[in-house]
């Protein structure tokens, strides 16, 4: 017999939260741990992605070592994804071309961090980022991804009203 097909909620497509991860953040827990903690990078995706679930929205993860992948990104991100989050890792500190991109996106958008660069190396004060950002989350370990996460649904269900 052909079931017919039952309405799930599953159905209704969940607004996407886009996380980016720029160069290096592949190694982290084995990266300099005693600055980044021995969390990997798949430890703070899912605690990230537990979050923004528990809040009704799907989570998309890109990483790369590559600036244009993480643009390509963005630009897949125009008109379809809710809010990005991003840690840029160093292209925090010199990519325009970063900053450029997320100027052309229009929803929210939430800079973070696991240290705080700005306690650190006095190259790493500069953010390209935090111009274009609603907001920093910095210094906080891996629970920054969930207060980014919480930040970026409130931006966004603010910029829906
Ligand atoms: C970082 C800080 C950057 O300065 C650094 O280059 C990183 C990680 C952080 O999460 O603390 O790669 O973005």
């Amino acid at each position: 017999m052909i079931c017919p097909h039952v309405w799930q909620p599953s159905d209704v497509a969940r607004p996407v939260i886009l996380l980016l991860s720029g160069p290096n953040l592949n190694l982290l827990g084995d990266r300099q741990p005693e600055i980044y903690g021995s969390e990997t990078l798949l430890d703070h995706v899912a605690a990230a992605r537990e979050r923004a679930q528990q809040k009704g929205f799907d989570l998309e993860h890109v990483q790369s070592n590559h600036e244009g992948d993480l643009i390509d990104a963005i630009h897949g991100a125009r008109a379809r994804v809710a809010s990005i989050v991003i840690n840029a890792g160093a292209l925090t500190h010199y990519s325009w071309s970063l900053h450029d991109a997320l100027t052309a996106y229009k929803g929210p958008v939430v800079e973070l961090h696991l240290s705080d660069p700005k306690e650190r190396e006095p190259w790493r004060h500069l953010s390209v980022i935090e111009p274009v950002a609603v907001s920093s989350v910095v210094g906080k370990g891996g629970a920054g991804y969930p207060e980014a996460i919480d930040i970026a649904i409130d931006a966004y269900n603010q910029s829906d009203d």
